[in-house]
């Protein structure tokens, strides 16, 4: 009898500890909430993955031996924006897409030649590093070339239709404007990477980058 009386005030006194009962419960809703809010980050075979999106940039890199060559949803939904582009009088073009670890060597390794390598890191990737190497990024350009791979695309008529209609195919702006001690790259507003519709809206309406949405990688 006496055992059971100190038990009992023993738990009493941890629930005064501990607050009244529905804070408890208030507190773990809110845990699991705040859980439910956290992103789930897996790896396999060496690819990282964020919510199951494939995630790369300066400090997340990718096997040298990852190449899945150009991944077949997003180059569809590519081709299918450059032709709908057209309704608009735009001229729209592909620039590149996929690139080998190897072939993202040889381009930097020449950057680096052109302009060493504090300039070369702003704009291109270290071997392992790049989104091209995923298949799921693009760049694009107008059919004049004029102001290819340059940040003066986004005022031609090419460079603002895709600010405004590349999410509703999926697609994201990866370095934008003013992200670039986020992104670790200038802006390049020709740069497209696939990420599906959903995430694409987000990401867009928020004006934010993976980095920042997912909270990873830097
Ligand atoms: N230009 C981008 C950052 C790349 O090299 O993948
Ligand atoms: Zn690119």
């Amino acid at each position: 009898m006496k055992k059971l009386f100190l038990a009992a005030s023993i738990t009493s006194l941890m629930l005064t500890a501990c607050g009244t009962y529905d804070e408890t419960v208030e507190q773990n809703n809110q845990q699991v909430a705040e859980k439910k809010d956290q992103h789930k980050v897996t790896r396999k075979d060496g690819v990282t993955y964020v919510d199951g999106h494939l995630f790369v940039n300066k400090k997340v890199g990718l096997p040298s031996e990852y190449a899945p060559g150009e991944n077949v949803k997003a180059r569809m939904q590519l081709d299918r924006m450059i032709q709908e582009s057209r309704q608009d009088d735009v001229n729209l073009v592909f620039r590149s897409g996929f690139r080998s670890y190897e072939t993202q060597q040889q381009l930097y390794s020449s950057y680096v030649a052109k302009d060493g390598q504090a300039a070369a890191d702003k704009y291109s990737a270290k071997p392992g590093h790049s989104e091209h190497q995923s298949g799921l990024a693009f760049d694009v350009g107008s059919a004049n070339a004029s102001d290819d791979f340059k940040t003066s695309f986004v005022k031609t008529p090419e460079g603002q239709w895709v600010k405004d209609h590349a999410h509703t195919y999926g697609f994201i702006i990866r370095y934008p404007e003013g992200k670039e001690a986020i992104t670790g790259y200038q802006y390049e507003p020709w740069h497209l990477r696939y990420v599906g519709k959903d995430l694409a809206q987000t990401i867009h309406n928020e004006e934010t980058t993976l980095e920042e949405y997912f909270e990873f990688g830097q």
